[in-house]
């Protein structure tokens, strides 16, 4: 346990920029707090991933940043992997880790109509567990589900200042849009950590839905009740006004400049390609 008033740091993890909805929460709700994000840009995308070659992949990549960070806790920030890989990550280390799953069970307490919508990854969409809270937590409701790849390809654009075409997003939401009893739809669950990253626009093309609802503040509760109160800001970046918070990259990224811009308004103006043995 780390001694009261101390800075804790928070390592946020996810296969893409989806975990900056995670960052930006946390930031906000616990000042003080060093977080470090990271992004498996080269194993993008999880979403379309098998469970083991997934359950795999984060134990690999998250090996090497637990030796090389060694964070108080972790955020997996990524509901495909989370629903998949948080036993044995648990089982595996003594740090606690946070998971981000799919918020069903607050959609169905705010759902008046009783009919809902899950926007996630293929991946997320087609798991026992996410199966298994719908059973648990939702059982008199129509739960519609949508798993989308190119979702998410909209919102990695989308950061680097590529805005999202409407026709595409049009095309993406159809079959869920087609759906007979769609015009009763009044939540939505966005089980993805980027699509929060788009919410202007899907709200745009969804102007009936009453309740969005997403993780990111949950999960920045959650992790403030595992962590001691944090100190104030450290005394170096009161100096240098350097931001406490670096973001990490797994790969390579052709438009590195313009998420180096996207970060720096979310007070982090450090972002790096790190150097990990992370093939599959
Ligand atoms: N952000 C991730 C999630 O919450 C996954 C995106 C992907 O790599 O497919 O599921």
């Amino acid at each position: 346990m780390i001694a009261e008033n101390q800075n804790s740091k928070v390592l946020v993890f996810d296969s893409g920029v989806g975990g900056l909805t995670v960052f930006h929460a946390l930031l906000e709700q616990i000042p003080g707090l060093e977080v470090i994000f990271v992004s498996d840009n080269a194993g993008f995308p999880y979403g379309t991933r098998t469970e083991y070659s997934l359950i795999g992949r984060v134990h690999r990549v998250l090996e090497q940043l637990i030796i090389k960070f060694s964070p108080d806790l972790v955020v997996v920030a990524c509901n495909s992997a989370s629903t998949v890989a948080l036993p044995s990550l648990r089982e595996k280390y003594d740090i606690p880790f946070v998971g981000v799953v799919p918020a069903i069970k607050p959609a169905a307490e705010l759902s008046e109509s009783g009919h809902i919508a899950m926007l996630a990854t293929p991946a997320t969409v087609s798991r026992d567990y996410t199966r298994q809270l719908i059973a648990d937590f939702a059982p008199d409701k129509e739960v519609m589900l949508l798993g989308s790849t190119e979702l998410v390809e909209l919102a990695e654009d989308k950061v680097r200042g590529i805005s999202p075409d409407s026709d595409r997003l049009k095309a993406i939401l159809e079959p869920l849009l087609q759906n007979p009893k769609a015009d009763q739809l009044d939540t939505v669950v966005l089980a993805c950590t980027h699509f929060p990253l788009l919410m202007d626009e899907l709200k745009a093309e969804m102007p009936h839905i009453k309740h969005w609802v997403e993780s990111g503040a949950a999960i920045a509760r959650r992790v403030s009740t595992l962590l001691p109160q944090q100190g104030q800001a450290k005394q170096g970046q009161e100096l240098t006004g350097k931001s406490l918070h670096q973001a990490w990259l797994t790969g390579d990224d052709a438009n590195i400049n313009a998420l180096k811009a996207y970060l720096v308004n979310l007070n982090c103006d450090h972002l790096q390609i790190i150097s990990i043995d992370c093939h599959d």
